[in-house]
């Protein structure tokens, strides 16, 4: 963990927010590169789920979330963790995460703590003036729910895709990024008949752990949680959490619960005329029925399935996987980044053998502008005029290829194109250089 956080700071990835000030605790801020691999990994996230389904469609919600949408989803009773005070020390502790150092005679009894932040909404502020910042995405999605099936006019199964931020009031920030106060999720939540939902489940559970493998995180790395019935969470009939070996052991990357009825049911007015299934809260507020008529006409709720990843998460994980310490055939040794081509926050860097040079510049920018023009990503003109220097900044930082423009260039109208993980360089010419790199990064 320690070399990935060196390696996050030394190159652009991670800063500590507000550092300058002394930091904000759980509080990351992605730098240059940090937010091109973040951009990258939901990318491909959206493309796997919204583009790549028939039956997926995408939403954009607010992250300031009016108190009954959480009060209707049961946030407000059940969204808290158990803390303790060591009167030793002062501090406090999530109950399950107190340190060694203190002991166990000075920690008081366990009392529950809300993690949702609250802010005021309009000028006025008093206590009725409050909004939450969303602590999943998911709620939007529910509240949402009959405006997309009106607009769309999907029929059962069909999903509604989200990604952006959630915030959590953790009680212990800890793990780098793993667990923040401020983080992004990218939740899909799967509308289904209920009677299907087991199956259809279990094959989000195998879509998912695909979609982590071509993301370059192994299922070597990864282990399966079957959560037991009293750690689930209030809505969940079963979830399956997605467990990652991260650097500081094995935790959760991914949950995917089935939600049942209880989101859709819970926000709905009417509720004893919908056929309701799970033990929903009664709801006096909703101006709505989140439900659907059936082939007989009687109302029915749709059952949830949610497949729910955090991006900081995934970022550590596929970061982890691809950091390499290699050993040179010359004895030294290099730091490389092997991550997938789609996610490299850099997709090319075009080096000009002399930096002074106005002919083997001037033919450099024109090959990186019109690389750039390819829709690959970013490709950067890379001109410190050291290629040894360049070649290791772009393995470190997991740049697929470097396109090195020299002398011969000029003549010959071709460039040399190393290979980031093989190091290997060929030469090639300058107009076939587009398929080229088309291909390598869409691979
Ligand atoms: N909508 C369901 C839900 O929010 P969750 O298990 O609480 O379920 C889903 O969160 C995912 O969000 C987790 O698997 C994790 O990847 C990410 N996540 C949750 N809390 C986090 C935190 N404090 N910091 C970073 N990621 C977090």
């Amino acid at each position: 963990m320690d070399e990935l956080v060196a390696l996050c700071k030394r190159r652009g990835f991670i800063y500590q927010s507000s550092d300058i000030y002394g930091g904000l605790q759980g509080v990351y801020d992605f730098g240059p590169l940090g937010v091109e691999l973040k951009n990258n990994i939901k990318r491909a996230w959206w493309e796997s789920m919204v583009y790549e389904n028939d039956d997926i469609e995408g939403l954009d919600s607010s992250i300031l979330t009016n108190p009954l949408v959480l009060k209707y989803s049961g946030h407000e009773d059940t969204f808290s963790d158990p803390m303790v005070d060591c009167k030793s020390c002062g501090l406090r502790f999530r109950a399950d995460q107190v340190p060694d150092m203190c002991k166990k005679d000075d920690l008081t009894e366990p009392r529950q703590f809300n993690l949702m932040f609250k802010t005021n909404v309009g000028p006025i502020d008093d206590s009725e003036s409050f909004a939450y910042l969303r602590p999943e995405t998911a709620q939007q999605i529910f509240t949402n729910f009959k405006n997309v099936l009106d607009s769309t006019s999907r029929a059962l199964p069909f999903g509604i895709a989200q990604m952006g931020k959630a915030f959590r009031n953790e009680i212990t920030p800890r793990n780098f990024i793993f667990r923040v106060r401020e983080f992004e999720q990218m939740e899909l939540e799967y509308f289904v008949k209920p009677g299907t939902d087991e199956d259809i489940h279990s094959s989000w559970v195998q879509k998912r752990l695909s979609w982590w493998s071509d993301q370059g995180v192994p299922m070597e790395s990864i282990e399966l949680y079957d959560v037991p019935n009293d750690e689930l969470a209030h809505y969940s009939k079963k979830t399956i959490d997605i467990m990652y070996k991260f650097p500081h052991g094995l935790e959760e990357l991914e949950g995917i619960a089935n939600r049942t009825d209880f989101d859709l049911g819970s926000h709905s007015k009417k509720q004893d005329e919908l056929n309701i299934k799970s033990k929903v809260i009664k709801n006096k507020d909703s101006n709505s029925k989140l439900a659907i008529q059936n082939d007989n006409g009687d109302w029915e709720i749709p059952y949830v399935i949610e497949p729910s990843a955090g991006v900081e998460r995934g970022f550590l994980a596929i970061l982890n996987e691809a950091y390499k310490i290699e050993d040179l055939d010359d004895g030294k040794t290099r730091v490389v980044l092997s991550l997938r081509p789609h996610l490299s926050p850099v997709k090319i860097a075009v080096i000009p053998l002399k930096k002074n040079n106005y002919d083997i510049v001037m033919l450099s920018k024109n090959i990186k502008n019109n690389l750039q023009k390819l829709g690959m990503g970013r490709v950067i003109l890379e001109n410190t005029g050291n290629i040894g220097k360049s070649y290791r900044k772009h393995d470190e930082i997991g740049t697929p290829m470097c396109i090195t423009v020299d002398f011969d260039s000029l003549e010959n109208s071709d460039v040399t194109l190393r290979d980031r993980d093989t190091m290997k360089q060929i030469r090639i010419k300058i107009d076939e250089l587009s398929n080229f790199c088309v291909d390598k990064i869409k691979s």
